[in-house]
């Protein structure tokens, strides 16, 4: 029987790694897994209670809205009052299965097959994958150290040229590299997608993950034709709870409406519900308490990176680093091969660059230190142990 070619997206490598750390954890091995983008803090205290009082309450689950539970919206919209000073109206928030289900549907809404969409390589792979089984055209432009890997307007430039772009993917923090868009790059951005007709999606859902304090640069703040993506899972530790909204301008939201009807009839509605605890002060606690965590563990990866001669992005938030490990790969072997024999004999676990970059990941690894840094701080003691005894 048929299957389809649109379908045949690479897999999420980060997913097949964990899959193997669940096995050699099975089988009684210890490892440490820096692999994942996971906070391990899990949900806020005041959220879980509110889950918890939700299911034993009996109140009603069913479904919501399709664009989400109006309160929510509503808590949403004040959170942009609160963080960003902009008047978001709730009416303009769709709540989505995590920041995931919210690509989806903006660039169903935005782009036809065939349109050309512009993103940073190397970058969160999903964007690609989504992109690519909808049948539209990925431009792939290649970021590196010269431009704290993000893009510019004069790459843009450069490819608007190739042929015109109906589309652009922009992330800060930036998954794997952590860099960050200021005020000014962001202005440049949404200015030159408003001057070129280019739609402009901008992936916020690193956003109150930094090490210098900053929440971030939301696009909203120079005009309102991005899609603006977020998600509850990062700043607020709920990945599985698949959660996440978009803000969307005004002439895409009857669409977005529509799409989302029909793809998921809403988000789960238990987390809507226990979101609502989401925006208070001990929140905000929680979450300032898990960055320092991260900052210290970035402070241990910075200094075990220079001990091995390994090149790093600079990072300015979410967290991860993205290391050049050059200096430690064997004649031959590729940042797959030299993950795989860390993870099976040093067990550490941590993603190849591959995943984020199919052209020049050979050589490069993403360490995520949402772990915290005393379980950072061993798994790069065995990874050093390891290399000194290869
Ligand atoms: C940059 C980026 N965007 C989006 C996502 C998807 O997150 P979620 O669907 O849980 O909101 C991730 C997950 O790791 C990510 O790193």
């Amino acid at each position: 029987m048929k299957t389809s070619r649109r379908g045949q997206v690479p897999a999420f490598e980060v997913m097949e790694i964990v899959e193997r750390v669940g096995q050699l954890r099975a089988d009684g091995r210890d490892v440490v897994s820096l692999c994942v983008g996971e906070p391990s803090t899990g949900a806020p205290a005041a959220v879980r209670a509110a889950m918890s009082e939700a299911m034993i309450s009996g109140v009603s689950t069913g479904y919501s809205a399709a664009l989400g539970m109006p309160e929510l919206r509503e808590a949403i919209a004040g959170h942009y009052r609160r963080w960003y000073g902009i008047e978001v109206p709730s009416r303009q928030v769709a709540i989505t299965t995590g920041s995931s289900g919210a690509f989806l549907l903006g660039f169903l809404a935005a782009f036809d097959a065939g349109d050309r969409v512009a993103l940073a390589r190397p970058g969160y792979p999903a964007y690609a994958n989504i992109l690519g089984s909808l049948g539209l055209d990925v431009v792939e432009i290649d970021v590196s150290h010269t431009d704290d890997f993000q893009l510019t307007t004069a790459m843009l430039d450069a490819a608007q040229q190739e042929a015109p772009l109906a589309g652009l993917v922009v992330a800060s923090p930036a998954n794997p590299t952590g860099t960050m868009l200021d005020a000014g790059q962001m202005a440049q951005i949404v200015g030159w997608c408003t001057e070129h007709d280019v739609r402009l999606v901008s992936d916020e859902i690193y956003h109150g993950i930094s090490a210098t304090g900053e929440v971030g640069e939301c696009a909203w703040s120079h005009g309102r034709d991005a899609l603006v993506v977020s998600s509850f899972s990062k700043y607020w530790g709920m990945t599985g709870w698949r959660l996440g909204w978009m803000l969307v301008p005004e002439d895409l939201l009857a669409t977005v409406d529509a799409l989302s009807s029909n793809l998921a009839l809403c988000a789960p509605v238990p987390a809507q519900i226990a979101a609502l605890q989401a925006f208070g002060e001990d929140v905000h606690t929680q979450a300032r308490a898990a960055n320092v965590g991260y900052d210290q563990a970035r402070v241990l990866a910075q200094e075990f990176a220079a001990r091995q001669g390994w090149r790093l992005a600079p990072a300015d938030g979410a967290f991860y680093v993205y290391a050049d490990i050059s200096t430690s790969l064997q004649p031959g072997e590729d940042s797959r091969a030299w993950c795989t024999s860390l993870l099976e004999q040093a067990g550490v676990a941590m993603t190849p660059g591959w995943d984020f970059d199919k052209v020049n990941g050979g050589t490069t690894v993403r360490l995520s230190l949402a772990v915290g840094p005393e379980l950072t701080a061993e798994a790069l003691r065995r990874t050093g142990e390891w290399l000194t005894a290869r």
